[in-house]
């Protein structure tokens, strides 16, 4: 009806879709998501984190012998991109499981474990029939959701609520960049606060209360971004070369690009180059190289030399101030986004392909917001 049309005009405000508004508004959804849970420390106290919903199980949590993380789609790789900095705070072996895959193979499970369900909706019909799966099995489950009183939030045993505000796109976006945040604050949490790590937590922390500014210095590529969209709108395909933490990017990038624009793409481990995907490399597959600083750096040089040598078509994405390094010969196409600690870069290396997904899919006129066949919450199976 014309009401609802003009309900809907005034929940995107001045902006033209759900996922463009939902981009656009991941400084806020940011700062909601982190209000509360960073202390700065005063005088003689220590930068901490507090998380309410999970500080009588952290004692439980820090003993248990495995952390295995379950998702689905976009929940799963914002997961992935969380992994190596709870595995370096914790010293806990963390594993990595897609819901589905888990309760097909009857994975086990074990009461030592503890699983973490990380889900926007908290009502996906994979991630809930693996959590009823671990609780069979004795395991301490905590749920990670964006949606209080949801089914995940209701049947685990502790949890934490990821704040992101309601998102009405399909393809997810600000709870993406909140749940690494919300899962990147838990490593803190279960971390020991030790001599060694401190530096370390504190730069951590710091770069959390600076983040929303970087989103927001990141955001300026939006006209960039479409810019390259244009010269991609007619390509079959787009590979993502990613590794170490931006390994999630490259999935998640290839995620966005594929669910909203139509347009196949692949993310992919750059570490595994060599054992397949170089042998699509031509002068004519537009290919984007995850580069920024971490370290990682050297090897994604390598890798941009070597896809170079094959007459690869790249855009490069790097730290601000790096295009002379990453730009073999000059030829090829550069992105630039802002430092942060390297276990935060995810969230600001994932912006821009967020922006790309978005351009492409307006300018190749299809639905932003609903793309074909596809559901915000796959409630059935
Ligand atoms: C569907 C949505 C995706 C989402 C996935 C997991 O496929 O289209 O955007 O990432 O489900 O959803 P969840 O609510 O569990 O995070």
């Amino acid at each position: 009806s014309v009401l609802e049309m003009e309900v809907e005009q005034i929940n995107k405000g001045k902006y033209e879709h759900y996922m463009q508004k939902e981009i656009h508004e991941q400084p806020e959804s940011l700062t909601t998501t982190m209000r509360g849970r960073l202390i700065r420390g005063g005088s003689c106290k220590a930068k901490s984190v507090l998380l309410g919903g999970l500080k009588d199980h952290l004692r439980t949590i820090r003993r248990s012998r495995r952390i295995v993380f379950i998702g689905c789609g976009t929940s799963y790789n914002a997961a992935l991109a969380a992994r190596p900095i709870l595995e370096e705070l914790s010293g806990i072996p963390v594993t990595m499981e897609i819901a589905s895959d888990l309760v097909d193979r009857q994975g086990p499970i074990y009461r030592e474990d503890t699983t973490v369900f990380v889900s926007q909706s908290g009502e996906t019909a994979d991630t809930l029939q693996a959590l009823e799966y671990a609780l069979e099995n004795g395991a301490l489950c905590v749920g990670i959701t964006n949606t209080v009183g949801s089914a995940i939030a209701r049947h685990t045993h502790c949890g934490v609520h990821i704040n992101a505000g309601c998102e009405i796109g399909v393809a997810s976006t600000k709870a993406y960049t909140s749940q690494i945040v919300v899962m990147a604050i838990l490593a803190l949490a279960i971390g020991d606060d030790t001599i060694s790590s401190q530096g370390r937590r504190e730069a951590i922390i710091d770069n959390l209360f600076d983040l929303p500014n970087k989103v927001k210095e990141v955001l300026k590529l939006d006209e960039e971004m479409k810019d390259l969209a244009k010269l991609l709108i007619a390509e079959q395909s787009l590979l993502v070369f990613g590794r170490g933490y931006n390994y999630a990017t490259a999935l998640e990038g290839a995620l966005k690009v594929k669910e909203v624009s139509l347009m196949h793409s692949e993310g992919i481990l750059a570490g595994e180059m060599k054992h397949g995907p170089l042998a699509l490399v031509d002068e004519t597959l537009p290919i984007v190289v995850i580069a920024t600083r971490d370290a990682c750096f050297s090897k994604q040089q390598s890798v941009i030399q070597q896809l170079h040598a094959r007459k690869g078509r790249l855009i490069v994405m790097c730290s601000k101030g790096d295009a002379a390094s990453v730009s073999v010969g000059g030829s090829c196409r550069v992105v630039e986004v802002p430092v942060v600690e390297d276990c935060l870069q995810p969230v600001i290396n994932i912006v821009p392909l967020q922006l790309l997904a978005y351009h492409l899919t307006v300018l190749r006129g299809y639905n932003v917001d609903q793309p074909r066949n596809l559901a915000k919450s796959v409630t059935t199976q």
